[in-house]
């Protein structure tokens, strides 16, 4: 098994999905840290029920939270990292040193709509499709190779809110989907 550490920030419904799927008989994970940058994320809220470690560190001084979190993932050789809702970018410096995968989920189809607010850009620019996006982390941000997307429709009733919440469904089976694909190719 892959011990994985899961970064997030705030709500944590990856997290969960994720959690699920390491608890599949002959599951490829083991999540064994949970990292956030913010204490009262809910989140964290899973660690406590799923008895996972966790990391909390508040990313004011960069540096000194990204040295705790190498120092601890080094000692409990993490070999797999997935970004779920993170809010920070991690260093160069970082995804240099930990020198193993790094992933992330992403709310839209990439190479479109990187960055912050995707649902609403894609609202406002009339696209007829949306989606997610399970990629590696590399030193630009949201353009690491794409692992798995997963494509929807978006119809004439939509708005932010319900897009949201489509995305949100779809998010939580693709990146256990994801994650089996990278491993299982590596
Ligand atoms: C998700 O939409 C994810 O794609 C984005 O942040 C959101 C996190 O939601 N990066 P949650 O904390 O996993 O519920």
């Amino acid at each position: 098994m892959v011990k994985t550490a899961i970064f997030i920030s705030g709500r944590g419904s990856n997290l969960l999905s994720l959690i699920k799927f390491s608890k599949k008989k002959n599951s490829l994970i083991n999540i064994c840290l949970i990292v956030s940058n913010k204490k009262n994320a809910a989140g964290l809220n899973y660690a406590k029920k799923f008895k996972i470690p966790i990391l909390v560190t508040s990313f004011v001084n960069k540096n000194f939270s990204e040295m705790k979190i190498l120092k601890k993932i080094d000692f409990l050789k993490i070999d797999l990292i997935c970004l779920a809702g993170f809010m920070k970018i991690l260093s160069h410096k970082f995804i240099k040193n930990f020198r193993k995968p790094i992933l992330n989920i992403h709310p839209s189809l990439l190479p479109k709509y990187k960055g912050l607010n995707t649902h609403k850009r894609v609202i406002k620019n009339k696209e007829k499709f949306t989606g997610a996006t399970v990629h590696m982390v590399s030193k630009k941000l949201d353009s690491g190779k794409i692992i798995l997307q997963k494509k929807i429709h978006i119809s004439k009733n939509d708005n932010e809110k319900t897009i949201k919440k489509k995305v949100l469904l779809i998010e939580h089976k693709l990146y256990p989907r994801a994650i089996q694909k990278f491993l299982t190719n590596l």
